[in-house]
Order: C-alpha cells, then structure tokens, then sequence
C-alpha cells in the first residue's frame, strides 16, 4: 500500500507506546518455561506479537487474551500457563517465526531444552538472516542442529535434550543470541558462561533474575546455572524503539512538543536519548519508576537545534534499531554525523545501511554508505519524493517521519510494514501533525 504524507506545521501530542517487543517475548516465553501463570500487560502489538504465540501454541502452551482490570491496559493482557518447568509438546507442524528474529533465536534456545526434533522457519527475510550464530554455541552444548545452505540459515530442525554448560565468547554483541545460550542454559548441566563484546540489551537477565534463575552479572561476562523458573507478572513498559521515532520527529521540526507516556527506561536500551541529547535535543525525564525490575518512566521533547556527532563503539548495541532514525535527525543537524561499527544493520528485517541511504537521498539528504554505517551531512533540505520501505517496519517509520519533516508529500510504498511492530503508527502520526494529511491508495 502506498500512504502519502505531507508536511506538518505543528506537532502536538500525548502518546502512549505499545508494549516493549524485546521483554514482550521475553515475558512470554519464559513464563512458558515456569512452574506456574503470568499475567503480561500491555503485551506488543502487531505481526511480531502474533509470531512468538504461534510458536509457543505449537509447542501446547496455553496462551489466553484476557479483559484485564488494569484499566491502563485493557486490551493487550495475557495470561500464560508455564509448563512446571517440564517438557513441552511435540509441534505437529513446522514453528514459523514469520518476519520476528527474536522470536526465532529465543525458541531456538527453548526447542534446544526439549528431547524431540522440531522444525523452526520464518518469512523470506528471516530465512536470508545469519542462524551460525545460534547454532554454533547450542551446537556446542549438546543439541543436534541441521540448517540451509552451508547449516547457516533457517529453517533448523532441532534435536535437544541433555545440554551441557558452556564457555562462549561470542564475536559479536546480540542480545538474541546471548538471550538464546541463556534459556538454554536454565536447563543444561552445570554452569553456561557467557561472555560479551559490549553491552547488549539486558532484558532476559533481569527477567531471569526476578524469576528466581541462579545468574550472576559480571561487567560482560554471564553466567548461568541449572534453574527452576517461577512465574512472574510483568507489565511491559511503552517500546523505547517505538519511542525513538516521535524523539527525533519533535527535536527536529521547529514546532513541536510530544510527551510519550510510561516508556521503558533500560540504560542498555536509552542510546536513543544518550545520542540525542548529544546532539542537543531538548528530552526531559519524569515519574520514573521501576516495574518488574525494569526502569519505565515518561519522556517530553520539545523542538531543539541539533548539531552533528559521531556515534560509534560501545553505544551501538544500545541503540541499534534506532540507527535509521538517528540518520534522519543527522540530516537536520549542524555539521556531519560519522556512524561507524554498526555492520550488524546490515543483517536486520532489510540491510538498513543501504535501506536508509536509499530513502533518505530520494528525499534530498546528502549521505553516503559505508560498509559499517554512515555519513551524513547536515543542513539538510528534504523535499517529498516517492520512497519505499523494503518491507522493513522501522524503515517504513523512519519515511513516515521524514515525510512529515520534508516539504511537499512524499509517497511511501508498501507502508503497510509498520505493521510488525506498531500497527497504530500512521493513525497516532495523523494526530500528532493534527491537519496532516494521510491517505491510503
Ligand atoms: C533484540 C536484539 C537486537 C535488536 C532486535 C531485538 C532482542 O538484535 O536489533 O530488534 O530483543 O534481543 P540482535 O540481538 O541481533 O542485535
């Protein structure tokens, strides 16, 4: 579908995120793994969500919507029946993980627990991602694994059982991957060590902490031991990646002010408000609170002047889904913005480098890519043009942002991929910009 979007003379709003999609999965899968039945509120939204729940249903976890009391969240609760720390049910047919990478590598981990064989795949994208990653540490744990071509890509048809705890240095930072070696390891014998080359989301740890998992933190190094799960209620806080697009949307249009409501607030996730205010946005913080050992609190941006920066090195991994937006700020900006180390983009829903250029140089920005990021230089004059998403989610919502950002209308193909993972983004992008124009060919 092609959406056209115009540009906005004010930006006005009040938003609240759907539910976090990393600790979302989180939440679910692991309360499947436990002895007993979780409440998830403000569960995420869209494809993505539907991805994880067919997966585990094919594994006979019971998963039931429910009409919840909290009134902030009525509509997106489910309660989850964990499976007494036990064995799951045989899939009769293939688990399709659709277009979600977490989804994929964080029951993986689980299929890797269980003593049968069991088959996992997704979408074209998802079937075209690297799975070496996660077949080679689970590999090494004891779980027998085949794959495609060159028994690097899905789909993987799983044997588990009879895991052994590992050493793994992992090449690169990945929080599926270290979050798939971890469930893993909640049911190998002895101890699983994990050790990191940066900082990567933290959200399985927490998660298991708060379970009652024997884990211990150490700098870049986790380690895990054989454990019993008990279930847990979560409230999941609004999605900071989701956040990111309204961040950048009003630091960058000279009329602006947003508040986003009960956004969650991991330090391994707030690269986006680091970067930003490095640039000189103006993001305030306030009612900060914890829930279910994750920071969550609301975020106010009101338009700022921004200035260049280099983003490289140790906050990458923090702000890695957020890199196509962050583009698009630095093209407003001062002076040239550098991102380098961020090679990993390159293996997303889309090669996001090339997806971003792409987009963003149709609308007028001046960047060009390299084989590990960007450069981009400022000062720029976006004018509406047709552009496409590349099937890409966060691609789709980065050119909804910039539209409203550019002069003109500017076209938007196959739009509808917002739809993995903030189904409700063109309808919230239509109030925010207030006489924005949206209309759907
Ligand atoms: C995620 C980790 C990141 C991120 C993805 C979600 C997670 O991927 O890009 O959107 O929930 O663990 P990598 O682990 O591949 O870096």
């Amino acid at each position: 579908m092609i959406k056209s979007v115009s540009k906005a003379e004010k930006i006005k709003g009040i938003i609240s995120l759907p539910g976090d999609k990393s600790i979302s999965h989180r939440a679910m899968l692991l309360n499947a793994m436990s002895n007993g039945s979780a409440l998830i509120s403000n569960f995420c939204h869209g494809d993505d969500r539907s991805a994880m729940i067919n997966c585990l249903n094919g594994l006979g976890v019971n998963i039931e919507k429910i009409q919840s009391n909290d009134s902030e969240y009525p509509n997106d609760t489910f309660l989850v029946e964990g499976n007494s720390n036990g064995d799951f049910s045989i899939p009769t047919r293939v688990l399709d993980a659709g277009n979600s990478g977490t989804t994929f590598r964080l029951v993986s981990g689980l299929l890797a627990t269980q003593n049968f064989e069991s088959t996992i795949s997704g979408d074209n994208s998802l079937r075209n991602r690297p799975m070496g990653r996660i077949i080679q540490p689970l590999t090494k744990m004891g779980a027998l694994i085949t794959g495609m071509k060159d028994n690097s890509f899905a789909p993987l048809k799983i044997r588990g059982g009879n895991l052994s705890g590992i050493e793994y240095t992992m090449p690169v930072a990945s929080a599926q991957v270290k979050s798939c070696i971890m469930i893993a390891g909640t049911k190998a014998s002895g101890s699983t060590t994990i050790i990191q080359p940066k900082v990567s989301r933290d959200h399985t740890e927490r998660m298991l902490k708060a379970m009652g998992a024997k884990i211990s933190i150490n700098n870049l190094t986790v380690e895990i031991k054989r454990s019993n799960l008990s279930a847990l209620d979560v409230t999941v806080p609004g999605d900071i990646s989701g956040a990111a697009f309204w961040m950048v949307l009003a630091s960058c249009h000279p009329n602006a002010s947003i508040t986003l409501k009960r956004v969650g607030l991991n330090p391994s996730r707030t690269g986006i408000i680091e970067v930003l205010k490095m640039m000189g946005a103006n993001i305030k913080l306030s009612n900060v609170v914890e829930e279910a050992g994750e920071p969550c609190g609301d975020i106010e941006i009101q338009s700022s002047e921004l200035t260049g920066v280099d983003i490289e090195g140790e906050i990458i991994p923090r702000v890695i889904d957020e890199i196509p937006i962050l583009a698009l700020a630095a093209c407003f900006a001062k002076g040239q913005t550098i991102i380098k180390d961020a090679e990993e983009l390159r293996i997303k829903e889309s090669d996001r480098i090339s997806a971003t250029v792409n987009g963003l140089s149709k609308l007028g920005a001046t960047l060009t890519e390299t084989n590990d990021g960007m450069v981009i230089s400022g000062n720029a004059k976006l004018i509406g043009a047709p552009v496409d998403t590349f099937n890409d989610h966060r691609i789709a919502m980065t050119m909804g942002i910039a539209g409203v950002l550019a002069d003109g209308t500017t076209e938007i193909n196959r739009s509808e991929a917002n739809m993995i993972s903030y189904p409700s983004f063109w309808e919230q992008l239509s109030i925010v910009t207030g006489e924005l124009e949206v209309s759907a060919h």
